[in-house]
C-alpha cells in the first residue's frame, strides 16, 4: 500500500473502496455475478458528483450560454466559463483563454488539421501553410483519431505522411526520431500513452526534436490526462488535447490546449455562432481564441460536469491515483503471463508503461474471449482499439485489452486471470 493524498488532502493509504462507493455503477451485477469493469481506456465510468453536476445545470442554472443577458443565461455562462478556469489550472496553461472545448479529442486533433489546411488564404498564417516537400509526422502507435485526420491533411495539400516505427516490444524505434523528425518537417503529433499497447512516449525527447526542426508539436493526452498529472509547461508542445469521458467526464466534451501566439494566428475551423468578431454580406472577422474555435452551442452541461470530474480527480490526487495504477500494472504483469497461451502485445515491464494491457490467447479469438468473460461479469475491449496498424506491426487481427483506473482493485485483476483461465480450457 503507498502513502498518498486522500481525498481530504490529508496523507492516508489509498482507499480504493472509498474511491469505488463514489461510482453507483460498480455496485451493478452483470450475468448474476458483481461487475468487474476493466474497460476505462474505452470510457471511464463516472462518479455521482459528476452525474449531479450535469443533472443540476439543467434543473436549476440551465439557459444557452454568452448571449443571453437573463439571469439563467449569466449564471449557465457563469458555470461554463468557471470550467474553463478549472481545466486551465488543472493543465497548468499559462491562460485561460489557452483553453477551446470541443466535442472530444478527435474533434481537436480534426480542428487543428482543418485549420492548418484553411491557412493557405488567411493573412498571418504562413507558419500553418502546408505543400509539396513538407512532411507530417505521427507514429505507428497512433489511434485512428489522431492518424487519420493527418492523412487527409496531407492528401488536401500534397505534403508527405511519415511515421516514426515500432520496435518489437511496443516502443518508437528510438534510432528513427531524429531521421523521421527533419528539417522538411512541419508538425508532429504524437500519442503520450498508447492505448493499444499501454506505452509511454518520450514525450520530452520528441517535442524537443520538433522544435529543433521548427515543427508544431502535438499532443494526443487521451490516455494520459486521466493517470498522469498533465502540465502542459512542462510538457513543453504547442498543443495538448485530451477527452472527458476517459477522466471521468460526461461524454461530448473535449479540450484543446495550445500556445496563445499560435491559436491566435490560426484560421477557423468551423464556422457559425459566437465565434466571430463581425459579420458582413461581404465578409467575416474572428473572434479572438478560445471563441473562434467554439462554433454554436457548445455542450454546456457536459463542460460544467467535465470541471467537476477534474476536482473529483484532483480531491483524489492524481499522484495518488497513479501510484494505485502502478500497483495494479505491477500485479497484473506479474500474474496474466501465468495464463496458459497468454501473450502480452506491448511493453512486458511497468518502466514508461501505463495500466492498459493488451494481449493474445492462444486458440480464442479475442471477441470470444472478451464474450465469455462479460459472461463472468467481466468487461474488456477487443478488436484493433481503433489503432489497426499496431495489430498489423504485431501480426495480430486483434487482441484483447484490460485496462485499469482509479477504482480498479487488485482482486479484478485476480477474477480476470481466473476467468481466462477458464476461458482458456474450454478451448483447449
Ligand atoms: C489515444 C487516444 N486518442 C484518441 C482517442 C479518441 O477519443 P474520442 O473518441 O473521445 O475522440 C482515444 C479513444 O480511445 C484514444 O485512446
Amino acid at each position: 500500500m503507498t502513502a498518498v493524498t486522500d481525498l481530504s488532502g490529508a496523507h492516508a493509504v489509498y482507499d480504493v473502496d472509498r474511491v469505488r462507493k463514489d461510482f453507483p455503477i460498480l455496485g451493478r451485477e452483470i450475468h448474476g455475478r458483481p461487475l468487474v469493469y476493466l474497460d476505462s481506456a474505452n470510457s471511464a465510468q463516472k462518479p455521482q458528483v459528476v452525474i449531479d453536476a450535469e443533472a443540476d445545470l439543467y434543473a436549476h442554472h440551465y439557459a444557452n450560454v454568452a448571449r443571453a443577458v437573463h439571469t439563467l443565461g449569466s449564471e449557465a455562462t457563469n458555470a461554463f466559463e468557471a470550467a474553463r478556469d478549472t481545466v486551465a489550472a488543472f493543465l497548468n496553461a499559462p491562460s485561460r483563454d489557452e483553453v477551446v472545448f470541443t466535442k472530444n479529442i478527435s474533434e481537436a486533433l480534426n480542428l487543428l488539421a482543418y485549420s492548418f489546411s484553411n491557412a493557405s488564404t488567411f493573412p498571418g498564417a504562413e507558419r500553418f501553410r502546408l505543400g509539396p516537400g513538407d512532411e507530417i509526422v505521427v507514429t505507428e502507435m497512433e489511434h485512428h483519431s489522431n492518424l487519420v485526420p493527418w492523412q487527409l491533411l496531407a492528401q488536401r495539400t500534397g505534403a508527405t505522411f511519415r511515421w516514426i516505427p515500432l520496435d518489437d516490444e511496443g516502443r518508437l524505434v528510438s534510432a528513427a526520431i531524429d531521421e523521421v523528425i527533419n528539417e522538411r518537417t512541419k508538425v508532429v503529433s504524437f500519442v503520450y500513452q498508447s492505448n493499444a499497447l499501454g506505452t509511454i512516449n518520450p514525450v520530452a525527447r520528441l517535442v524537443a526534436r520538433a522544435r529543433e526542426v521548427g515543427a508544431i508539436s502535438i499532443v494526443d493526452a487521451a490516455q494520459a490526462a486521466p493517470h498522469l498529472p498533465l502540465d502542459v509547461q512542462e510538457i513543453g508542445a504547442d498543443f495538448v488535447a485530451f477527452t472527458g469521458h476517459k477522466l471521468y467526464g460526461p461524454t461530448g466534451v473535449g479540450v484543446l490546449w495550445g500556445r496563445y501566439d499560435l491559436l491566435a494566428a490560426m484560421p477557423p475551423f468551423l464556422g457559425g455562432g459566437e465565434m466571430i468578431e463581425t459579420v458582413d454580406m461581404t465578409g467575416t472577422t474572428y473572434a479572438a481564441p478560445p471563441h473562434r474555435f467554439e462554433a454554436g452551442t457548445p455542450a454546456i452541461a457536459q463542460v460544467v460536469a467535465l470541471a467537476t470530474a477534474v476536482e473529483w480527480v484532483q480531491g483524489v490526487g492524481l499522484d495518488a491515483i497513479h501510484a494505485h495504477e502502478v500497483a495494479l500494472l505491477e500485479h497484473a504483469l506479474e500474474v496474466l503471463p501465468t495464463v496458459e497461451g497468454l501473450h502480452i502485445v506491448g511493453p512486458t515491464t511497468a518502466v514508461d508503461r501505463g495500466a492498459t494491457i493488451s494481449f493474445t490467447l492462444d486458440g480464442v479469438h479475442p471477441h470470444d474471449v472478451a464474450q465469455l468473460l462479460d459472461e463472468r461479469g467481466i468487461a474488456v475491449r477487443a478488436g484493433h482499439h481503433c489503432a489497426r496498424p499496431v495489430c498489423v506491426r504485431y501480426g495480430v487481427a486483434a487482441t484483447t485489452r484490460a485496462s485499469f483506473a482509479a477504482y480498479t482493485t487488485l482482486g479484478e485483476i485476480d477474477a480476470l486471470v481466473a476467468g481466462l483461465r477458464e476461458v482458456g480450457e474450454m478451448f483447449r
